[in-house]
C-alpha cells in the first residue's frame, strides 16, 4: 500500500524494530548470549517481522498531529497498539482457525497453539512496556484509553465467536459487535494522538468520531474482502469468514433480501458444514445474485463519508488532508 503515509510507516518502523530487538536481547540468560526463551521470541518476531498496513499506528501519529502535535512524542504509542494488534491477529486466528495470514502460515500452525497464546500474552506486555514510555503530561489518560480498547477487542472477539452459532444475529447486533472488535482499536489510537498532542475535548470527541466510522468501514471491508480479495493479495483464505459461519455483513443483509425458500436453503446451507470450495462457491454466488456485493460497498462508502464529516471543525488544512487521504486509502484497499 504505496502512499505519501511511508515516511510515517518508516518511523514506526525503525522505532519499533529497535523496540523488539532491545526486547529479545534483553531475554538473554547465559553469559555469551545464545540462549534466550527462542519458542516465545521466534514466532514473536515471525509475526512482527511479517508485513500489516500499520494503519492504527498511523492514525495515532496523525491524530497527535492534526492537533498540532509533535509525532515524535506520540511514536512510542504508535509503537505500542501494533504490538497490541499483532497480539489480537495472533490469538484471533487460532480462534479462526486461520492457516494464513500476510501470506504466511499462522504461529500456531507453524509452530502450535501454546506457542501462540504465550507470543500474544507477551504482545500484550511488550505494549504496554512500549506505551509506557510516551511523552505526555497525561499518560494516565493514554493508557486508560488504551486499557479501554484492550476490553473492547476482547468483548466483541467474544460476541464474534457467539454469533457463529446463532440464526438470530441482526444486523444491529452485527454492529455492536464490529464497533468493540475492530472499531474500538481504531478509536482508541486516535485519542492517545489527540491527547498527546494536547487535543481538547471537543477536538478529541471530533477525531473520535472520525475513526470510530472508519473502523466500522473497515471491518465491513474487510468481510467483503474475504469474499471477493484476490486471495495471493490478501494473504488471508477466501471464504475464511463462511466456513467459521461468521455473521458477516454479507451474510446479514442476504437474509434481509431474502424470502421464503430461497432464505430457508440460504440460512440451511450457511449454517450446515459441507465440502468447503463447493460451500464457498454457492455462498459467493448468491451474494452477487441479490448484490450485497453492491450493498456492502454503499456501507462502507456510507461510513467513510461520516468519519470524513466528523473532522469537519479541525483547523489546520493539511492535517484534515491527511485524514481524508487516509479514509480515502482504506476506501481503495485490496487487502
Ligand atoms: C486485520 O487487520 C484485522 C481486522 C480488524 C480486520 P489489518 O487489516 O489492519 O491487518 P494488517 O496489520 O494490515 O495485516
Ligand atoms: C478482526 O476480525 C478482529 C480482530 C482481529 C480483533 P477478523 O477475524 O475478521 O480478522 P481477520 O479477517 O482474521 O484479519
Ligand atoms: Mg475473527
Ligand atoms: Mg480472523
Ligand atoms: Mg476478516
Amino acid at each position: 500500500m504505496k502512499s505519501n503515509f511511508d515516511k510515517y510507516r518508516k518511523q514506526i518502523d525503525d522505532r519499533l524494530f529497535g523496540f523488539l530487538k532491545e526486547q529479545t536481547e534483553r531475554s538473554r540468560y547465559s553469559k555469551s548470549g545464545d540462549k534466550y526463551p527462542f519458542s516465545l521470541y521466534d514466532p514473536l518476531n515471525y509475526i512482527m517481522n511479517g508485513g500489516g498496513k500499520r494503519i492504527r499506528p498511523l492514525l495515532v501519529l496523525l491524530s497527535c498531529e492534526a492537533f498540532g502535535g509533535d509525532t515524535q512524542n506520540a511514536i512510542d504509542a504508535a509503537v505500542s497498539v501494533e504490538i497490541l494488534h499483532n497480539f489480537t491477529l495472533v490469538h484471533d486466528d487460532i480462534m479462526d482457525n486461520a492457516g494464513t495470514r500476510r501470506g504466511k502460515e499462522t504461529i500456531h500452525k507453524k509452530w502450535d497453539v501454546n506457542a501462540a497464546i504465550l507470543v500474544g500474552d507477551e504482545l500484550i506486555g511488550l505494549s504496554y512496556r512500549s506505551l509506557l514510555r510516551s511523552k505526555t503530561d497525561n499518560i494516565t489518560g493514554v493508557v486508560r484509553a488504551f486499557t479501554d480498547g484492550v476490553i473492547e477487542v476482547c468483548e466483541g472477539q467474544a460476541m464474534d465467536k457467539e454469533f457463529e452459532t446463532s440464526t438470530d444475529v441482526t444486523l444491529d447486533d452485527y454492529l455492536i459487535m464490529i464497533r468493540k472488535k475492530t472499531a474500538e482499536l481504531l478509536r482508541t489510537s486516535s485519542v492517545m494522538g489527540a491527547i498527546i498532542g494536547n487535543a481538547d475535548e471537543h477536538g478529541i470527541k471530533s477525531i473520535s468520531s472520525y475513526s470510530e466510522n472508519i473502523g466500522l468501514a473497515f471491518q465491513i471491508q474487510d468481510d467483503l474482502l474475504d469474499v471477493i480479495a484476490d486471495e495471493g493479495e490478501f494473504g488471508k483464505k477466501i471464504g475464511g469468514d463462511i466456513i467459521e459461519r461468521k455473521k458477516t455483513f454479507l451474510y446479514l443483509k442476504a437474509l434481509e433480501l431474502l424470502n421464503g425458500n430461497a432464505k430457508d436453503e440460504f440460512l440451511y446451507m450457511y449454517n450446515t458444514d459441507s465440502a468447503e470450495s463447493d460451500k464457498i462457491k454457492k455462498i459467493i454466488s448468491i451474494y452477487n445474485d441479490i448484490c450485497v456485493i453492491n450493498s456492502a460497498r454503499k456501507e462502507i462508502e456510507k461510513y467513510t463519508i461520516l468519519a470524513n464529516r466528523s473532522i469537519d471543525c479541525i483547523n489546520s488544512v493539511s492535517a484534515k488532508n491527511n485524514l481524508e487521504q487516509f479514509s480515502n486509502m482504506l476506501l481503495n484497499r485490496n487487502y
